[in-house]
């Protein structure tokens, strides 16, 4: 067993480091101010090969494996979380789901320009009444011969108002329950397609929620993803990539606040000394240090089950609890050891906080996780 790092992945590692202290540090207050998309930011990122960092060269894609999409994660999540979680979908749900299960024409089509970020991607699953409970799909694609007409409601769906593709699930025969749902890509401009507003949040704010509306829309049937009756199965099986990218932004939102408490606890002075002196500050660190290197393990293995071509179901599941309860728990406490200043933008714990939040909720809250593992632990 080797806990190391190899040279490729350290320089994966440092290259994405320098790219968020240099490109996204500078403008990450402003852009969680005024909830501004880094548009300019993801064509950069695009340029450097973060956006299709698991595709094969042939289409466009930097060719690297699920350890360096962490390392790359936990960079650029230490710093933008909203910057992170365009890259998370784009790469392990939109580019991975097409890689994977889409046809050569598809490939071509769109995964090639995913994955150098000419074109953003968007996944939509969650509807008004199907979070959670997501074969509930209420959105219907009926099969009309050449073609499938869509029409329902997304909800919440991030880089909504951005993006040029969306991999839409949808129900085409209720009467086969989670084996009459297809996924399909749809293209921004057709008609019938509307963008709705765009969500204010808590955190993450850098990155477009919005409502999304398909009145008739049109989807040619060569745009339906893999065999029909298989677009839960796919959503199922790219969810569980895409819990590995959360993780990791989880694990870079903890690690970064962690970080600037650090910093800061050896800066600061009360009762005459630095208060790291302090034991009941010293212990957080600790506590911090420890349990953020436990989730680091276990975001680790996920990756590494994913590169060995084991079953990623579970670790993912895992990564992704453990991670996201870390994240919280631990910025809480970064605010708590910037005292008042932790309540103050500019010492960024604050956002980090806030941010946290949402990865005990997207991509399968925390008590969906623990359905995951435990029935995989129950029929094993
Ligand atoms: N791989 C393959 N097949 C799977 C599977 C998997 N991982 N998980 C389930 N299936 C299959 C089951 O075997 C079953 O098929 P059979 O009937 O042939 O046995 C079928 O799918 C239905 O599965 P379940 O009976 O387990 O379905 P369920 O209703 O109990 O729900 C669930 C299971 C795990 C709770 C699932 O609904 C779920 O993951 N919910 C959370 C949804 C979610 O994560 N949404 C995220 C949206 S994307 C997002 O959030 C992006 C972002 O923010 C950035
Ligand atoms: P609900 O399903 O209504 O759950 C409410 C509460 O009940 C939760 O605590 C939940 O854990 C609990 N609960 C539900 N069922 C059970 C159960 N069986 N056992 C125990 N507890 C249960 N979706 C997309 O498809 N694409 C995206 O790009 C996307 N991006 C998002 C970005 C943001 C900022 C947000 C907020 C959400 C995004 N989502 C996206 C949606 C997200 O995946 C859902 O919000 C999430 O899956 C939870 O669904 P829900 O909000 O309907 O909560």
């Amino acid at each position: 067993m080797d806990f190391s790092l190899s040279e490729e992945h350290i320089m994966i590692r440092d290259a994405a480091r320098d790219f968020a202290q240099t490109e996204l540090l500078p403008g990450v207050i402003e852009r969680d101010n005024k909830q501004q998309f880094p548009k300019e930011l993801v064509k950069k990122m695009g340029d450097l090969g973060f956006m299709g960092i698991m595709v094969d060269p042939k289409y466009g894609g930097s060719g690297m494996d699920a350890i360096s999409y962490v390392l790359i994660m936990e960079e650029l999540s230490k710093i933008d979380a909203s910057a992170s979680v365009i890259v998370s979908v784009n790469n392990s749900l939109v580019c991975y789901g097409l890689q994977a299960y889409g046809s050569e024409e598809q490939k071509q089509k769109y995964l090639t320009k995913l994955a150098t970020g000419e074109f953003v991607g968007a996944f939509c699953l969650s509807e008004p009444e199907a979070g959670s409970d997501a074969t509930s799909q209420k959105t219907t694609a009926i099969d009309k011969g050449d073609y499938y007409l869509l029409n329902g409601t997304k909800n919440w769906i991030t880089s909504g108002g951005r993006a040029d593709v969306y991999l839409v699930i949808a129900q085409t025969d209720r009467d086969k329950g989670s084996h009459g749902i297809n996924a399909f890509i749809v293209e921004r401009d057709t008609e019938g397609f509307h963008i709705g507003p765009k969500e204010d949040k808590l955190g993450i704010r850098g990155s477009d929620t919005h409502t999304l509306q398909f009145n008739d829309v049109k989807v040619p049937k060569e745009n339906r993803i893999g065999a029909n009756g298989s677009g839960f199965r796919f959503a199922m099986k790219t969810l569980s990539g895409g819990r590995i990218g959360i993780a990791s932004q989880a694990l870079g939102i903890a690690q970064g606040a962690y970080e600037l408490a650090l910093k800061y606890s050896k800066e600061r002075k009360a009762f005459g000394t630095e208060i790291c002196n302090h034991q009941a500050i010293a212990f957080k660190l600790a506590d911090m240090y420890t349990e953020i290197e436990a989730a680091r393990h276990l975001v680790m293995k996920a990756a590494w089950d994913k590169d060995e071509g084991k079953n990623y179901d579970k670790s993912s599941a895992m990564a992704k609890l453990y991670a996201s309860k870390v994240a919280m728990e631990h910025t809480v406490e970064a605010v708590q050891i910037h005292g008042g200043n932790g309540f103050v933008k500019e010492y960024h714990v604050e956002r980090l906080m806030r941010d946290a939040k949402i990865t005990q909720i997207y991509e399968g809250t925390s008590e969906i996780q623990k359905i995951v593992i435990s029935r995989s632990i129950l029929r094993d």
